[in-house]
């Protein structure tokens, strides 16, 4: 009898591969695994190939041992009738069955132990912002670049995208799968289209965070403008009281209308939920009050029930990670913080222009950006470009500097494709129901009133500074005209 540890079956060229296959995978996941340890910061790809890639291989090694040996073991009975029995005999008194059950146990116990906490690492990988934002480096570097600068930069994407429970995370990774085929074959739309309708609900994400009702007063905001059309551009400041939550008894502020007061949902006539045609509010005590405006087709006949979408956190604070800045409010902001020096002749207007044309790739724009800019001032500016090119070339780095944040040409994405519907300057946001245009049948208007939503408590050029507490009424800065009273503001603004 030769001296062989195992069974005889387990000596065969399938259960030899699967075996080697086997400890190199798990030789390769160690050395990985001490290296992703020791590293410090988290490599994305090293954590793909430790928990995602490699995984399948080990497991697959382990089957080739296991079926190598039952094929084996299966021509060897049939070789042999006498060994001829269904019957499956374990007698731990004869060596080689004592061998293999202590094998199996040692090996079983070691892949469960590495499978329990790869499960683990896995779910975890798959769940970070790593893997969400970078893996996919040319797909998501849009919103992980816009992302990385948000207040929500510590909350992990997973956490308004996908929350809690197995059922959504599982609903995920389905719809992921999909995804990652259509990113390897290069046929996933750009821009990306939003997700709204797979979000989750808001009471389950947001509210995890953050509790509507508990938000009461006013917030403050100021904005400071430049003009774009004077050689030395004026300035104009707004300082609003913004009445997020309930005023005194009637509770009527900007939350409070959402979530105590009524339940709002509407009907959007297109993808990106810009034109809205049908409105309904339901008041606390039940009261159906239904919005319509003129053209609407559903002026006769109610919406189909699958349109209707309840009106969340998300309807407004439609970019509470991913926003994408307007043109003129980059530069307004460079501007009065003085990375873009106010002084250099027209530079707003001719920053916003750069800032907003459509270039193919961000190389193309970098390149147009600097040259255009450059050529304008040599050409049309030849005696400020003489005395201050080194302050020129500083602004123009700072125009590039923006372009690469806000804007991200490979991928379509920039803010007229992604509209933040928070306010109603250089989007319709608010004024989609509140322009005076959406109506009850008994008569109601859903208020376009100045004062319904804020209060202007200071306006003006810096040394001629308009302030009242009560409220101000509103002045359009550096034109005057009066349209803004019956014509919306992002009829005439668009971000350019
Ligand atoms: C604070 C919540 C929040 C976090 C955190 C968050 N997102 Fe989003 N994201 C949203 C919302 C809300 C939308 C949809 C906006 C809409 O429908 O108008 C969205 C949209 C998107 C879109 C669709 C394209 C677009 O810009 O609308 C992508 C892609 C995306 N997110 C990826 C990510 C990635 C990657 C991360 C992590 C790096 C992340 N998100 C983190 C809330 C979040
Ligand atoms: C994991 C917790 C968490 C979740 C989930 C979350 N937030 Fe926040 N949010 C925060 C924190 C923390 C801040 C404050 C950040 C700061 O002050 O810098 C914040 C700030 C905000 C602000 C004010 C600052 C700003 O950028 O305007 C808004 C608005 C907001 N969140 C909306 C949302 C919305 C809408 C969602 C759901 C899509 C959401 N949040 C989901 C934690 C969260
Ligand atoms: C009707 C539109 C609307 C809806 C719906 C809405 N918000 Fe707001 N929210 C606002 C406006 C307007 C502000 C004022 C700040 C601003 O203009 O950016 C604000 C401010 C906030 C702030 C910042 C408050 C501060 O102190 O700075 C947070 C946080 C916030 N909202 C969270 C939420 C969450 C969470 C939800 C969903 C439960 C939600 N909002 C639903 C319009 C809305
Ligand atoms: C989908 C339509 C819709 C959008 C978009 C919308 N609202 Fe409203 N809002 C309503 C309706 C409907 C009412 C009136 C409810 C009623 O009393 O019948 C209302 C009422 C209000 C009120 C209370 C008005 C009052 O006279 O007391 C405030 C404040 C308000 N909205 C703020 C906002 C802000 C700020 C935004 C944008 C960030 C916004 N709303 C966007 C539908 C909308
Ligand atoms: C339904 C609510 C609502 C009504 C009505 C409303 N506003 Fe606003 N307004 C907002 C919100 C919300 C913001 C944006 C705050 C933000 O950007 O965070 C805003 C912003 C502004 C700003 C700053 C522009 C910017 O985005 O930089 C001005 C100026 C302004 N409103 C003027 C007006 C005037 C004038 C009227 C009357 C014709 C008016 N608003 C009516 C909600 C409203
Ligand atoms: C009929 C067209 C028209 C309407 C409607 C209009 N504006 Fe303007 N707005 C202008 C023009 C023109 C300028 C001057 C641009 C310049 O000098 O840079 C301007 C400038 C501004 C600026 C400073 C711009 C900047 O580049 O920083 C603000 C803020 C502004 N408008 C707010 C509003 C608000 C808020 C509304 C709605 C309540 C509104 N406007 C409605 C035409 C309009």
């Amino acid at each position: 009898m030769d001296k062989k540890f195992l069974p005889e079956y387990f000596y065969n060229r399938i259960t030899y591969f699967g075996a080697a296959l086997a400890a190199l995978v798990l030789l390769i996941e160690g050395i990985l695994f001490g290296m992703d340890l020791f590293s410090g910061n988290a490599n994305v790809y090293l954590s793909l190939f430790i928990y995602i890639i490699l995984p399948p291989f080990l497991a697959a090694g382990v089957l080739l041992v296991a079926v190598g040996a039952l094929r084996r073991r299966r021509r060897i009975r049939l070789n042999l009738p006498e060994h001829r029995e269904d019957r499956l005999v374990i007698d731990l008194s004869i060596p080689r069955h004592r061998n293999t059950a202590f094998v199996i146990f040692v090996v079983s116990v070691i892949l469960l132990v590495l499978t329990a906490v790869g499960a683990y690492k896995a779910f975890h990988y798959t769940e970070s912002v790593n893997f969400c934002g970078l893996l996919c480096h040319k797909v998501m570097k849009p919103e992980y670049t816009t992302y990385s600068g948000s207040s929500h930069a510590r909350v992990k994407c997973v956490e308004c995208h996908i929350g809690g429970g197995a059922g959504w995370y599982v609903r995920s990774k389905v719809s992921g799968l999909r995804q990652v085929i259509k990113t390897v074959q290069g046929t996933y739309p750009r821009p990306v289209p939003v997700p709204i309708h797979d979000l989750r609900p808001a009471k389950e994400t947001c509210e995890e965070c953050h509790w509507p009702g508990k938000l009461f007063g006013d917030v403050e905001q100021e904005r400071v403008y430049f003009s774009g059309e004077d050689t030395t551009p004026s300035r104009w400041t707004v300082r609003m009281l913004m009445h997020v939550s309930g005023r005194g008894q009637e509770n009527n502020g900007i939350h409070a209308h959402m979530y105590v007061n009524n339940k709002v949902s509407y009907v959007a006539d297109d993808e990106k939920r810009q034109k809205i045609s049908w409105v309904k509010a339901v008041d606390k005590k039940g009261v159906e009050t239904i919005y319509t405006v003129k053209d609407s087709p559903y002026n006769k006949s109610l919406p189909p029930q699958d349109k209707v979408r309840p009106m969340d956190c998300m309807d407004c604070h439609s970019r509470p990670a991913h926003k994408f800045e307007s043109p003129v409010r980059l530069i307004n902001r460079a501007m009065l913080d003085g990375r873009i020096n106010a002084g250099i002749p027209l530079i707003k207007a001719k920053a916003v222009d750069a800032l907003a044309k459509k270039y193919v790739s961000e190389k193309a724009a970098v390149d147009a950006i600097r040259a255009g800019l450059l050529k304008y001032y040599a050409e049309k500016q030849a005696v400020y470009y003489a005395g201050h090119q080194q302050e020129l070339r500083a602004a123009i780095e700072q125009v590039v500097l923006i372009y690469r944040h806000d804007f991200f040409p490979e991928m379509k994405a920039r803010w007229d494709e992604y509209p933040d519907n928070i306010g109603h300057w250089i989007s319709p946001g608010c004024f989609r129901c509140h322009d005076g245009e959406h109506r009850s049948s008994d008569g109601r208007v859903i208020s376009r009133n100045c004062d319904t939503c804020h209060t202007i408590i200071a306006h003006g050029a810096p040394d001629n500074m308009q302030k009242n507490i009560d409220g101000l009424p509103f002045q359009h800065p550096f034109v005057d005209d009066d349209s803004w009273k019956t014509t919306n503001c992002s009829d005439c603004h668009s971000g350019t």
